[in-house]
């Protein structure tokens, strides 16, 4: 098809804010365009707790429609399942959650703020990060096209002198994160100066651990209530339905189980808008593979993530994949995939194995067998298991984050755009009537009758065209179409593309499968389907 025309030219699209000012700008976006809303808004909030508004919800279930069809179609040995968020509190001493799932804490005694303080010494070893790359930046536009990189941080005496202090403190942290060791922890805060942002002082309590779970009561007083857990994360619901599923399902080794849900954790430090929040929800995946075969599947899981994520479109270099240093008490391997936030390379995903801890804990503590019988080894055992585990409030702040964007235009104007992936936009298509009169409304409804059964859309006809357009351009709205005197004449309309501003005349009957193209799932799993 042939672009007719643009009516303005983007000018510039050059980030010019920090990136402190892109986030502001992006919470303040979520909330004056039904994204995102702080809870019990008008009870002044909840610290760490928000509710999706009516954009926010369609761009949730779309992330989780991506993630479910990704693990549930593109697999034959994954089910799903949906399991209850309260369970037996007994499966949280088995997974020892009870006794092990603890941050430490640390308050400044000044300004009487709680810290994590493995997260201020990360905060350290970042700085040091950050003086490295702004070396090699200076570099790189000093040196031009003759720059080689790789030499000047072999070479460069300040980066190698930033590179050694950060590799000292990150191997005196990750012995005292894996010793336990609070009284080493506090130690570090004080002889690396670290102050607290607020107060500025470094007046310090000692380091405490802080167990995250929430618990509440079941039962009434005079039956005897039972202390029960909010669960701190879906994966245990999972393992303790293993055994369910793969009979039922008369699932073979090696076989995935999936889950969607609410989780929850009394976190320290929340902060961050929705990065950090006390209730959450989580897409989790156990595969259950032979033991000793659980690196292998390990590594593959890796890479098949990472692509699910790469197959968006948000731009490679904003991932990367984070090794652990410090391996959870149930982990043999594990890693992060980071996604570049406006606050800096951050976790989104991670990925565990897990070894056979968890079932063969739940064997223990419930004194049920848990193993699965191999039919091709002739022999039982407890499987070994890896996880996939993302956050989908994590995912839905890296694709804003990514998408927000204030561009120029030529005309002196300006728009905010959302440049949402399409299949994941809340609205695909806009339906506009150029005039409120001479029938043009009627044609426009009619179309959006037609096409309403494929694709969320929607109408509008208040205000300018160019009004209209920037309505949809902040909501992330990849097509507009536009009825006007013409249409009902030759049965064609102006489709307005979000990114480029494009316009072009299509035929009615042409706007399905354009649309189609472009914001159907099936494309975007295309990409990261084998064979
Ligand atoms: N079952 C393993 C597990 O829960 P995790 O690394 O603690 O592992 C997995 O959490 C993912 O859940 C994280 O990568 C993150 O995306 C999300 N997540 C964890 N805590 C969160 C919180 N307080 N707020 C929002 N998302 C959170």
């Amino acid at each position: 098809m042939q672009i007719i025309y643009a009516y303005i030219k983007i000018l510039d699209n050059k980030d010019e804010m920090t990136q402190e000012e892109v986030f502001k700008k992006l919470i303040s976006h979520c909330k004056e365009y039904g994204f995102v809303f702080p809870s019990s808004e008008i009870y002044d909030g909840l610290s760490a707790v928000y509710d999706y508004g009516q954009m926010g919800v369609e761009l949730k279930q779309n992330i989780k429609k991506y993630w479910w069809d990704s693990m549930i179609l593109l697999n034959e040995n994954i089910v799903g399942i949906d399991s209850a968020i309260f369970m037996h509190p007994t499966i949280w001493k088995a997974s020892g959650h009870v006794d092990a799932f603890n941050d430490p804490l640390i308050d400044n005694k000044d300004s009487k703020k709680r810290y994590r303080a493995d997260v201020l010494i990360e905060e350290q070893m970042a700085k040091y990060d950050e003086k490295i790359n702004k070396e090699v930046e200076k570099a790189a536009k000093r040196f031009g096209d003759s720059f080689d990189e790789a030499m000047f941080r072999q070479t460069n005496p300040r980066v190698l002198e930033n590179v050694a202090k950060r590799d000292e403190l990150h191997e005196r942290f990750a012995k005292a994160m894996n010793d336990n060791d609070l009284a080493e922890l506090r130690q570090i805060i004080v002889d690396y100066e670290i102050t607290c942002p607020i107060s500025g002082t470094r007046n310090w309590t000692d380091v405490r651990q802080f167990n995250l779970m929430f618990s509440t009561e079941m039962g009434s007083t005079a039956e005897g209530a039972m202390k029960v857990y909010l669960r701190p994360e879906t994966a245990q619901g999972i393992f303790v339905n293993y055994l369910n599923v793969q009979k039922t399902g008369r699932m073979r080794i090696p076989f995935g189980i999936a889950q969607i849900g609410k989780a929850f954790r009394n976190e320290i430090v929340a902060r961050q808008f929705i990065f950090r929040m006390r209730e959450f929800e989580q897409m989790e995946m156990q595969f259950f593979v032979r033991p000793g075969e659980e690196l292998k599947w390990f590594e593959q899981w890796k890479e098949t993530r990472m692509k699910w994520h790469k197959a968006l479109g948000l731009g490679d270099h904003k991932y990367r994949f984070h090794d652990h240093d410090k391996l959870a008490h149930y982990a043999n391997a594990a890693t992060d995939i980071e996604f570049e936030m406006p606050f800096g390379f951050k976790e989104v995903e991670g990925i565990h194995s897990r070894t056979n801890f968890d079932l063969g804990s739940h064997e223990k503590y419930s004194g049920k067998k848990l193993q699965y019988f191999d039919p091709e080894l002739g022999e039982s055992y407890v499987p070994y298991v890896i996880e996939t585990s993302i956050g989908v409030d994590r995912m839905f702040l890296s694709i804003m984050s990514a998408a927000y964007c204030e561009e120029k235009l030529e005309n002196g104007e300006s728009r905010v755009v959302l440049k949402l992936p399409a299949a994941l936009a809340p609205v695909k298509l806009a339906v506009f009537p150029l005039v409120k009169k001479d029938g043009l409304p009627d044609k426009a409804r009619e179309i959006m009758n037609e096409l309403k059964f494929d694709f969320k859309c929607m109408y509008d006809e208040k205000d300018s065209i160019g009004k209209r357009y920037r309505r949809q351009d902040a909501i992330g709205t990849p097509f507009c179409i536009t009825v006007d005197h013409d249409t009902l004449v030759d049965n064609k309309v102006t489709v307005r593309y979000r990114d480029t501003m494009l316009q072009e005349r299509i035929n009615i009957s042409d706007i399905k499968n354009l649309i189609n193209e472009q914001v159907s799932f099936k494309s975007l799993l295309k990409k990261i389907a084998k064979g």
